[in-house]
């Protein structure tokens, strides 16, 4: 997994990325191009620069197919801390994108396992995820890949870590009780089958993540690590998140990405 370290912000560079990526690729209806989604605060930032690359006719996304990484469970999707809110609300509703591309897992489906296998199912119908983009959290969770999930796991439900409900509890007014304590998310496998990831990170909070992602052993205990051996995976980072980081192990600097041909 490549760092690269920004002092703009990673979500910016993300976005212009994933616009060169998408214009690169030249979509079609019989081509599409399959791009996957995250939530979370670190990524408003790309979702608002893709909003203006999309207003100024930088980019179009007809032809372009999302996935999103994950969704609460048992969660009102009206309430606007759920994640097809979020997505809405930063981004669905600001550009032209046929609603029948967007994909969000339904967190309240009355048969979730077949709601995750079929969601699988319909990535893999589609050849698979081009691009992958991501953020982490303070626990090195990639979707809502917790702490020991297995590296072989598909879409999913899973409980979420007590840090976890900490640290999203800032979308909660702060009332950890308030955060809903499952969701279904994308696995370990499927993010690792995405042609390419990228996965983001601000602030110092992350900076160990970040460093074990870059500099720690393959460890089970935080998600991210897989992606070291990852062929196409780039973690794009801030001066604080990226501080932990050794300066011969950010050989990287500010270099930037080297897109899969
Ligand atoms: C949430 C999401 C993740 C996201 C992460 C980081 O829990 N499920 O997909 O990457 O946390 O969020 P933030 O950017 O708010 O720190």
């Amino acid at each position: 997994m490549k760092l690269i370290i920004t002092e703009d912000s990673p979500g910016v560079l993300t976005a212009t990325y994933i616009k060169e990526r998408i214009k690169a690729f030249n979509p079609t209806p019989k081509k599409p191009f399959v791009l996957a989604l995250p939530t979370g605060g670190t990524a408003v930032d790309m979702y608002s620069h893709l909003v203006s690359l999309y207003k100024s006719g930088a980019v179009s996304f007809d032809n372009v197919i999302t996935f999103n990484l994950d969704e609460y469970v048992n969660f009102d999707t009206n309430n606007p801390q759920s994640y097809k809110s979020y997505m809405y609300t930063n981004f669905f509703s600001k550009v032209s994108f046929n609603p029948d591309n967007i994909n969000i897992p339904n967190g309240n489906a009355k048969d979730m396992s077949q709601t995750a296998m079929a969601y699988e199912e319909k990535i893999k119908s589609l050849g698979g995820i081009e691009l992958l983009i991501g953020g982490v959290g303070t626990n090195g969770h990639i979707a809502f890949n917790e702490p020991n999930s297995p590296i072989n796991s598909r879409t999913r439900v899973i409980d979420l870590a007590e840090k976890t409900l900490r640290d999203n509890s800032k979308f909660f007014n702060n009332d950890i009780n308030a955060v809903p304590k499952q969701a279904i998310t994308m696995g370990l496998a499927t993010i690792s089958d995405a042609r390419e990831v990228i996965i983001m990170a601000t602030g110092q909070n992350k900076a160990e993540a970040v460093w074990r992602a870059i500099e720690g052993p393959k460890d089970i205990h935080w998600p991210i690590t897989i992606l070291q051996s990852h062929q196409n995976a780039y973690l794009v980072a801030d001066k604080a998140a990226s501080s932990e980081v050794s300066k011969k192990a950010a050989t990287c600097g500010v270099c930037s990405f080297d897109p899969i041909k």
